[in-house]
């Protein structure tokens, strides 16, 4: 693929499907590359908006809504940035070759629901995963966990996100509240779950993989230094790289995020998240886009992963190299208001190496993820309690 002049006949054109703080950051990889980005979100002001050369907004599960901005921006490339898309129309567009979708349509489609990946790496991979069932109802989910799941098992809907719906069974008394809890969570209601048995794991990782094309064109997978991360209900809090791994644990974690990504296919960053506990590793779930753990690349690599996103979706060369040990700690709301500033903000970048990013969302939420810290140091540990301090002197107000 050529690259162009932005603005004129020759651009290369880019669309990004979710402008979040994510999406923001490729963006911004794009921009810098002479890409000619549009970015679409449901709503106005989107962080990604703010530095694009277009900024839309549609219900991106609207299929006929969809279809029709395509046909109006004409992009080379789709770039899903979130899950909640009308992926059946990303087929049909990328069918009709109206534009290629990133990394694949069918990759997009796979992963926005729990039930198609879980199979695919399960029954069709083989590989390793917690034990699993789907349910409809609540009698199916009691059901699923009396014939073998068992306690503790964890129930998500099959279409969600940042562990929205999802909670912890302990026992027989828990299950309702966990059915109707998931029946609330989902992205469109009354869907069926996933329940899981609970993997007791010693810590869990991100295996960060890049498919991009090498100097003779072929495809090649390149993997970045695990990110360990902590998860509070569901949400990333707190990330960092590289997590140590046994060269047992991490040979394994990368035998099954090259099978994973290689049916996927296409071109991109994937985030393969897995769970250890010794020499074993189990599957979890991928995102065929930057993963929100992967925000530390902005201190930690030679590229982030959102340089490497962009570089190797427009087929261009990658580095994986990895420069600093570093960590990333996010920065919530804690306030649910519009328009709202940030005290501190001096205080938070006088810790040594720090950095932070300020995602510029128009409306605060107590438990929204506004900005994130960022830092480096010599040692993991030291880095996390760095960004961890530089995160905790940043304070969200109502202005
Ligand atoms: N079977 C399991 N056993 C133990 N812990 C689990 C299991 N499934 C999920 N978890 C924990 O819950 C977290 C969130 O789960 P999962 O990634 O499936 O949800 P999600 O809503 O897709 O989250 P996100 O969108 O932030 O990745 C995991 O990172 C892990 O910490
Ligand atoms: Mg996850």
């Amino acid at each position: 693929m050529k690259i162009g002049t932005p603005l004129s006949p020759s651009a290369t054109r880019v669309m990004l499907l979710g402008a979040g703080e994510l999406g923001k950051e490729v963006i911004i990889a794009l921009q810098r590359l002479g890409v000619e980005v549009v970015a679409v979100d449901r709503y106005p002001g989107a962080p990604g908006h703010q530095v694009a050369h277009r900024a839309q907004v549609i219900n991106m599960t609207d299929a006929a809504a969809l279809r029709a901005l395509v046909e109006r921006e004409r992009p080379h490339l789709i770039v899903p940035e979130i899950e909640a898309i009308a992926t059946e129309e990303l087929l049909r567009i990328e069918d009709a070759g109206l534009a290629q979708v990133i990394p694949t349509a069918r990759a997009a489609w796979l992963t926005m629901n729990r039930e198609g990946i879980r199979r695919l790496a399960a029954e069709e991979l083989g590989l390793p995963t917690s034990p699993y069932r789907f349910a409809d109802s609540l009698p199916e989910l009691q059901a699923a966990i009396d014939a073998g799941i068992g306690y503790p098992c964890l129930v998500k809907p099959v279409m969600s996100s940042s562990g929205k719906g999802q909670s912890r069974i302990d026992n027989p008394a828990e299950v309702a509240a966990a059915w109707d809890y998931a029946m609330s969570g989902g992205r469109v209601g009354g869907e069926r779950v996933i329940v899981e048995g609970f993997i007791d794991f010693d810590y869990e990782i991100t295996q960060l993989t890049v498919r991009a094309k090498n100097a003779v064109g072929t495809t090649e997978t390149h993997f970045c230094a695990p990110i360990g991360h902590v998860q509070v209900r569901g949400d990333y809090v707190e990330s960092w790289q590289p997590q140590p791994m046994s060269d047992t644990a991490l040979r394994e974690a990368r035998r099954i995020a090259q099978a994973v990504t290689d049916n996927l296919g296409g071109l991109g960053i994937f985030g393969v998240e897995l769970f250890v506990k010794g020499g074993r590793v189990w599957f979890s779930e991928v995102s065929p886009r930057p993963h929100d753990t992967g925000l530390v690349t902005l201190a930690s690599q030679q590229l982030s992963e959102f340089e490497l996103h962009a570089r190797a979706i427009l087929g261009l060369p990658v580095d994986v190299t990895l420069r600093r040990p570093a960590a990333s700690a996010v920065i919530y709301g804690g306030v649910d208001a519009t328009g709202i500033v940030f005290d501190g903000v001096a205080e938070a970048l006088q810790v040594p190496e720090s950095d932070l990013r300020l995602f510029g969302k128009p409306e605060s939420f107590a438990r929204r993820r506004m900005g994130v810290a960022l830092a480096g140091a010599d040692t993991v540990e030291e880095a996390r309690q760095r960004a961890q301090e530089c995160a905790r002197r940043v304070q969200p107000k109502i202005a």
